[in-house]
């Protein structure tokens, strides 16, 4: 098995690269790094390549990078990979700040680019807008999110945080409660991308933002069940659902097996679970707009 420890960035396609630019440096608050004709590299403003934009006829999440430990062996990597029928393939300088990463597909077919180092880009330049800490997670909708499940804790070392019921899964490859999640629906895409705030009064912030901006919150501000993290989301230009979050749930020792304990919870400890969807979702907060639950049918 290969062990993931972290999400990287993105790669998102879309066939307007300059209006997600703008998106990104000027609500989201990234900061670009380095820009080529077809592609973008943006970086959160404490250094780490956040998301990558490319050129592209329909706008999709088509690459999802991951960090592993540096030392990881590539070499063994690749005979994994192939004992379980899954090709690879070794890349050099795919990335500004990443020297080499080992790609594979997944079931979706969106790439997986491991990588073992890193370098910063971007430091001293200011960031606008929202200015996020980081890129969270990412969430797919899916035929068969068992099947993912098992794909992503089998081949890179995820483990189940919880379940909705049977068609919503959150899967952790850190402390983090969830950085991949997948979702059942009629067609496979990205349903959201998240990335981290600092905390509740940053969130506020995002909201005056968005109203500033006349961007419609599509669901929230309000406090998940499954993660219990603050949450709101609203569409980008390329009508992507974004989320923002604050406060996600932690376990901190996997060998304890439940997350570090908080005054929302309702389970004590609150240990990995399956959630009725009758719970709806929230701790506190509104319901779903439809334009949020539009994204999985
Ligand atoms: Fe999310």
């Amino acid at each position: 098995m290969i062990q993931v420890r972290r999400i990287g960035h993105a790669t998102l396609e879309t066939p307007d690269i300059d209006r997600q630019i703008e998106y990104f440096t000027g609500i989201v608050g990234l900061v670009l790094a380095e820009r080529e004709k077809d592609r973008a590299f943006l970086a959160s403003k404490l250094g780490p390549l956040t998301v990558q934009v490319e050129r592209g006829d329909v706008p999709r999440c088509a690459r999802l990078a991951f960090e592993v430990a540096p030392d990881t062996d590539f070499a063994a990597a690749e005979r994994f990979l192939a004992g379980e029928g899954i090709k690879s393939e070794r890349r050099n300088d795919a990335n500004p700040g990443v020297r080499t990463m080992l790609s594979l597909n997944d079931p979706n077919g969106v790439a997986i680019d491991l990588f073992p180092e890193w370098t910063p880009l971007a430091l001293g330049k200011e960031a606008r807008g929202i200015g996020v800490l980081k890129l969270g997670h990412l969430a797919h909708v899916v035929e068969d999110p068992r099947k993912l499940a098992d794909f992503y804790c089998r081949i890179l070392g995820f483990r189940v945080s919880d379940w909705i019921e049977d068609w919503f899964v959150f899967l952790r490859c850190g402390a983090d409660h969830h950085t991949v999640n997948f979702v059942v629906g009629k067609q496979v895409k990205m349903h959201h991308m998240a990335f981290e705030l600092k905390d509740w009064a940053h969130l506020q912030t995002a909201c005056e933002v968005f109203g500033q901006r006349r961007i419609p919150i599509i669901w929230g501000p309000g406090r998940h069940t499954a993660g219990h993290n603050l949450f709101t989301y609203h569409r980008n230009p390329d009508d992507q659902i974004v989320e923002l979050f604050a406060e996600l749930d932690l376990m901190k020792d996997e060998s304890l097996g439940y997350f570090e304990p908080k005054p929302w919870h309702r389970d004590h400890p609150q240990r990995p679970k399956v959630w009725q969807g009758s719970e709806g979702g929230v701790i506190w907060g509104p319901p779903p707009t439809p334009d949020y639950v539009r994204q999985r049918q």
